[in-house]
């Protein structure tokens, strides 16, 4: 079954010119990444949802960066998996790729990929309170608490927090590529949060073909073209016709010419 709907995928591909990658923290959960709503996604006995929020920024900013700083340290030393390999590899064979992004932690750029649109920021960075500017912030765990930018101005991190809107032009523009492609992969996200979740509804409207990559059903499953249910890190490698990481799955490429 999954070898029949993999055969399709990449015939899909195949035949594709412009493709979009949409991801969420299941593309890096292999990677060793929390997802955020896994059963561990706590810290200090707040759901992460409730860590991540703008209300917790307002309200305290030293905690706020505390749990940021947390998980800098547990990213500090993570690296792109078989998945964010693969993707970053397959940038070069289409007119058009893009990868659009729900995460935060930059692996997708370690991997390579050239061509990203991170829909919630970058924990890599902060932001000015007051200005804001945007500063890199490489150095973990942070020295000091809130860290602080030009004229000792306080930073936040740079990234959109429940609660917050979408930086300005990131989304319009994923969406715009997702309604120009010929295939949207679907890798790792539960399709739960919204605006970045219509990024694949954009796609399947403009008459692309829509391929999630998730062991688990999700919401988006019952508007998909196909569903493969498995690790990205399995899965995605073999999508791209690359060496796949599981023996005994034989794989034909395919040219496009059915
Ligand atoms: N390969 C592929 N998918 C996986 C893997 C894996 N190895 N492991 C888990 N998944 C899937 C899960 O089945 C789930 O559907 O990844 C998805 C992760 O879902 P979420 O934790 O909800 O993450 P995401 O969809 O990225 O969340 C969206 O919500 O919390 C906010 O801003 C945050 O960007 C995040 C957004």
């Amino acid at each position: 079954m999954i070898d029949d709907q993999l055969q399709q995928a990449r015939q899909y591909l195949a035949a594709a010119r412009r493709v979009v990658v949409f991801t969420g923290a299941g593309i890096s959960a292999e990677s060793g990444v929390p997802t955020f709503r896994g059963k561990d996604a706590t810290w200090k006995g707040m759901p992460a949802a409730v860590a991540s929020s703008i209300g917790l920024l307002e309200q305290d900013l030293t905690t706020a960066w505390e749990w940021f700083d947390y998980r800098r340290t547990l990213l500090k030393t993570v690296v792109p998996n078989a998945a964010h390999l693969a993707v970053a590899q397959a940038e070069t064979r289409f007119e058009d790729f893009l990868v659009v992004t729900q995460n935060v932690d930059g692996l997708h750029q370690k991997a390579g990929s050239q061509r990203i649109i991170e829909l919630h920021g970058n924990i890599w960075r902060g932001r000015g309170l007051r200005t804001g500017k945007r500063y890199p912030l490489p150095e973990t765990p942070l020295p000091t608490l809130p860290p602080r930018g030009d004229q000792d101005e306080p930073l936040r991190p740079d990234v959109v927090l429940f609660g917050e809107m979408l930086p300005a032009g990131a989304f319009e523009e994923a969406e715009i590529a997702a309604s120009r492609c010929d295939v949207c992969l679907v890798i790792g996200t539960s399709g739960v949060v919204y605006p970045a979740a219509l990024i694949p509804f954009a796609a399947r409207d403009a008459g692309a073909a829509v391929i999630e990559v998730n062991p688990e059903s999700t919401d988006l499953t019952p508007h998909m073209t196909l569903s493969l249910r498995g690790l990205a890190g399995d899965i995605v490698p073999r999508l791209f016709g690359q060496a796949s990481t599981s023996p005994g799955l034989p794989f034909t490429m395919h040219t496009g010419q059915g």
